[in-house]
């Protein structure tokens, strides 16, 4: 199949790409690299450098390249930002897909995978967190997330457009072989958060609040791979049923704390990763994991990482290698 992968250059992206090379399938990044980097881009895929909002551009991609499915991981995600600036969340997120959707009706493609997110959940009523709970988005990001999800809904009754939105938990991790892992400048995720601590680029991890109603008071949150990401998205885009809208959980099912966290990381890599208690920040649910049933059920998915200490591993050869990420790969 030939498809289309927004944002292909970015973290989550570029292993989906390598995922969907690995099976055969001819790919055509489109990234802008505002976030994303050129040497995170597989040798056998394409890439466009231009930027979504560009619709001329985007509709002679589609034809040029004889486009036949659409992978769009290409968005803006640091939820305080959205907080701060919802207008340029709102454009970049909900406008873009606009386009990109317009764009594939124009060129009757109907295949379509979208990175959607848990944070359309908002706070949940329980943990794990099934498909059918409330979605009530306690931040742009999340709602913008949303009704992207609406849109993809409308275009299957209104076009037939067939899609799959994956609410991914926290993707983690890096590539098993250690050549392309996760770099992004701001960094806000835990897990890199604290590997560079161990490597000597900040002094300690801070840890958002211990008083949380959790099992040792610190929050729970789902990893999941980004190898396993790039399995479910190829799965997804290959059994994508016509006209149908399908939205699912993705996360292992298993809940690992901040402390849990750290104390792995400290075991992985040997560092001491000191770390200090602050104050929660505002909007932290205290634990969100995923009920992964409907996946494993409908796709027939299984993590191959379930335990926090391996996705960190591959995470740490990943940042160990490349201090300064893709701006220093010492192993090229
Ligand atoms: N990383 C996570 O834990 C996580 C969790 C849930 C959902 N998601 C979603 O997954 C997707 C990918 O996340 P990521 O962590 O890989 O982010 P990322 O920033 O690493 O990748 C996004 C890519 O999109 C590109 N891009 C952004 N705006 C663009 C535009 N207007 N035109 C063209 N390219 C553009 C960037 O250059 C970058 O390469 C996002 O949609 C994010 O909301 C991520």
């Amino acid at each position: 199949m030939r498809i289309l992968v927004t944002g292909g250059a970015g973290y989550v992206g570029s292993h989906c790409v390598r995922a969907l090379c690995n099976a055969g399938h001819g790919v055509v990044v489109y990234d802008n690299l505002s976030k994303g980097h050129r040497q995170a881009v597989d040798d056998r895929a394409e890439l466009v450098v231009a930027d979504l909002a560009d619709r001329d551009r985007l509709s002679s991609t589609m034809a040029d390249q004889r486009v036949e499915a659409v992978m769009h991981f290409a968005a803006l995600a640091e939820v305080g930002e959205s907080v701060r600036d919802p207008l340029t969340y709102y454009r970049a997120n909900v406008a873009n897909s606009v386009t990109l959707l317009e764009a594939m009706r124009s060129h009757n493609v109907k295949r379509f995978v979208f990175s959607s997110s848990c944070a359309v959940y908002g706070i949940p009523p329980a943990v794990p967190i099934t498909e059918e709970m409330p979605k009530r988005p306690i931040n742009p990001y999340g709602r913008t997330k949303l009704v992207i999800e609406w849109l993809m809904e409308d275009c299957a009754a209104a076009w037939g457009l067939g899609s799959t939105a994956l609410r991914y938990f926290n993707a983690a991790g890096a590539a098993e072989d250690g050549t392309i892992g996760e770099d992004h400048d701001p960094e806000s995720h835990l897990i890199p958060r604290v590997l560079q601590v161990a490597l000597g680029q900040h002094d300690e991890i801070k840890v958002f609040g211990d008083d949380y109603d959790t099992p040792d008071g610190s929050c729970v949150r789902d990893y999941v791979h980004v190898e396993d990401l790039g399995e479910i998205h190829r799965t997804a885009i290959e059994n994508q049923p016509s006209g149908q809208f399908r939205f699912y959980n993705v996360g292992t099912g298993v809940g690992v704390s901040v402390k849990e966290l750290i104390a792995a990381a400290r075991d992985v890599t040997g560092h001491a990763i000191p770390a200090s208690i602050v104050a929660r920040r505002p909007g932290d649910p205290p634990q969100l994991f995923a009920d992964p049933a409907k996946l494993a059920r409908e796709l027939d998915w299984k993590p191959q990482y379930r335990d926090i200490r391996q996705t960190i591993e591959t995470a740490w050869n990943w940042h160990r290698d490349h201090p300064s990420g893709f701006g220093d790969p010492k192993r090229a």
